[in-house]
């Protein structure tokens, strides 16, 4: 093996529910002898069916698949009901408050909980299965509640993550015809209360298809209150019955929609199914986790994005853990709140992204020090690659040398990890995302032959079996589910599912994730379409063109770069004043998170002479490589030195 290798940790190993490579790959040939047989046993012992499925995977209309087809459920009873015999009081929620409040909530609080909220939507907002109920919360128990009583009635929720502006917000209800937007008045960060109704006030506006608003109060701030329109959750829930029947649901009735980013401007609702979805959910809980029936796990995620989903709410209520939710920001009030959390709560899998790694190894290198965190077991990492020194520092100062690293490598899409340690079983590299987990047909191909990548080749990441928690939709747009993950790569004359990443083989066959290979950026661990920044920068008047890349970020992991061409051709006036004002305009359009980090102001793009910007010299100059490529193609190849010199003046 080429890098240093960490061998599982043998008394772990142990006990480990994947103890060992001989178990890992008895595993995979199972799977790949028979692929249904093996999906379908865990389907049938890991799932509580109302009826049993008939079929195992119908391919029939592929890319369209189905799995499970015939068999009924509910994901609710899945992640509540069936644990109250055995687990009725232990804790299924943990949440500690920004401000260090702590609710402790059991399997049996959670069941009457979800249920009353069940009954609220259905008999005061006249929710029915198939609505869809947008959700714009902050880091709050009421998040999962509102989540699982959707699950029980059978409508579909969209998170939109609570940083996502009025507009962000406005185009996802749009896109998803939604009635409902379940919101509170806002949450504390830093100790401060901050505000998310104003924001749903403002996205609601005259033709919108909500009807209704839900309004957790969490921070009493005054919010401004419509009639007919806005109603108090928290008076609303009072009169509500603890008892609310769940809804016998298709294996392939939707569960949720989440909007993630693509090379277009326009978002897609990323649609995910229920039984196939909350299987996975729960096996990769078993597996990459590995938690155990006393274990308390922490994700620090938010419940906006697709980990907080799987990983916070969906997949360890299923496997009936003890899930730990956190409202604050993990470095106030200083670079050990993380580590006090997992002393208090005695927590035995962390699980974070590598930008917040990146700042609590700068903010508090000895920080973890100072804390016991002999409790934990597994550390995990989400959302970007993780580059070595963070890795060292995770492993080193805050897993004692004694914990895996599970460096997940999954997306949106996937539903659910795909490449991934096991962290009793797997050699682990630094900084390498390893193996695909058993049951996932993972392959790097070669763009243009289809064959499998040479080792150390740089090749497409593409998963080429169906897979139960694969994306099953992009809602509204069959053509869009299409071309966006089946139009790119063929193997054996079969359109195969392609993530968009690049990666590469080792000689170990173990995967190394190299990024993205179109104009989607990384931030934060977040992903961001290039071309749906440039939709909100064009939005200034004087702007006449612009085209964005990533850059490579100490902590973001990438930051965005946007070269703007102004309309004026009286110069810029005030670089500062025109970055602000170009930062304000993505913030309203989308929000904090898309705000670019640099703003070139140029004359010209390098463009061919069919007019199309040639982005790999843009992103190599912002990375402040040398230019290699041919830019004799170009219809002014002397932009390109201005351009160099713009951005290293
Ligand atoms: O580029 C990959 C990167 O994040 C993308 C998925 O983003 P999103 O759908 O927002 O989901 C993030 C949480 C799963 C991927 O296409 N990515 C995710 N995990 C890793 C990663 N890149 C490298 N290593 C990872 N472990």
């Amino acid at each position: 093996m080429s890098k240093q290798v960490f061998n599982p940790n043998p008394e772990f190993a142990k006990n480990a529910n994947i103890g060992s490579m001989d178990e890992y790959n008895a595993l995979m040939d199972k799977a790949k002898e028979n692929y249904e047989g093996f999906w379908g046993d865990y389907a049938k012992e890991k799932l509580d069916w109302i009826k049993p499925f008939t079929n195992v995977l119908d391919e029939s209309n592929a890319p369209f698949v189905k799995w499970f087809d015939g068999g009924k459920l509910n994901v609710s009873t899945q992640c509540i009901d069936r644990h109250l015999n055995t687990r009725k009081n232990k804790a299924a929620i943990i949440f500690e408050g920004d401000r260090g409040d702590i609710q402790t909530i059991t399997y049996l609080d959670l069941y009457k909980k979800v249920n009353r909220f069940a009954n609220l939507l259905k008999e005061d907002f006249g929710v029915k299965k198939g609505d869809r109920v947008v959700i714009y919360m902050p880091m709050i128990p009421e998040v999962a509640y509102a989540m699982l009583a959707c699950a029980r009635i059978g409508a579909i929720h969209s998170i939109v993550f609570g940083g996502f502006s009025s507009e962000a917000l406005k185009d996802r209800i749009e896109d998803a015809q939604a009635k409902v937007v379940i919101t509170a008045d806002g949450a504390f960060r830093k100790e401060k209360p901050y505000m998310l109704k104003p924001v749903v006030d403002t996205a609601i506006g005259k033709g919108s298809p909500v009807k209704k608003v839900l309004v957790v109060e969490r921070n009493n701030e005054d919010v401004t209150w419509v009639a007919g329109r806005d109603y108090s959750y928290n008076e609303l829930i009072k009169n509500k019955s603890s008892e609310c029947e769940a809804e016998v649901m298709d294996a392939e009735d939707p569960l949720f929609l989440l909007y993630t980013s693509g090379s277009t401007g326009k978002p897609k609702g990323v649609q995910h199914n229920s039984a196939g979805y909350i299987l996975w959910a729960q096996m990769t809980m078993e597996w990459v986790f590995d938690v155990k029936e006393n274990d308390t796990y922490w994700c620090t995620a938010d419940v906006g994005w697709i980990t907080g989903h799987t990983y916070i709410v969906y997949g360890p209520l299923a496997m009936g853990a003890t899930t730990v939710m956190f409202e604050g920001v993990i470095t106030y009030p200083d670079a050990g709140r993380p580590w006090a959390m997992v002393e208090n709560h005695r927590i035995n899998q962390f699980y974070t992204a590598p930008t917040a790694i990146r700042v609590l190894h700068k903010m508090g290198e000895d920080a973890p020090r100072k804390y016991d965190l002999s409790s934990l077991k597994v550390l995990g990492t989400v959302g970007e690659p993780i580059d070595p020194p963070a890795w060292k520092w995770y492993y080193e100062e805050v897993g004692n040398s004694q914990c895996a690293i599970v460096d997940t490598y999954w997306q949106t899409e996937t539903g659910g990890h795909i490449v991934s340690p096991l962290p009793g079983a797997t050699p682990i590299k630094p900084a390498c995302a390893t193996l695909p987990l058993p049951g996932i047909i993972a392959e790097i191909l070669d763009p243009v032959t289809g064959e499998l990548a040479e080792v150390g080749e740089t090749g497409y990441m593409c998963i080429t079996k169906p897979w139960p928690a694969q994306i099953r939709a992009v809602w509204g747009d069959e053509q869009r589910y299409i071309k966006s993950y089946f139009g790119d790569v063929k193997k054996d004359g079969k359109a195969v599912y392609f993530t968009g990443d690049g990666a590469r083989y080792d000689e170990d066959g173990y995967i190394t994730i190299t990024g993205r290979t179109d104009d989607v950026i990384n931030v934060s661990g977040h992903r961001m379409g290039t071309a749906e920044v440039e939709a909100a920068i064009k939005k200034h008047p004087n702007v006449a063109e612009v085209a964005v890349v990533g850059r490579p970020h100490e902590l973001k992991g990438e930051g965005i770069f946007a070269y703007v061409v102004l309309k004026s051709d009286q110069g810029v006036a005030d670089e500062v004043q025109e970055f602000t004002i170009i930062n304000q305009i993505i913030k309203k359009e989308i929000g904090n998170i898309a705000t670019c980090d640099d703003i070139v102001f140029i004359s010209g793009l390098p463009k061919t002479r069919s007019g199309k910007i040639m982005r790999r010299i843009l992103r190599a100059i912002a990375k402040g490589e040398a230019i290699t490529q041919d830019i004799s193609t170009l219809e002014d190849p002397s932009v390109v030195a201005t351009i160099e010199k713009m951005v290293n003046s």
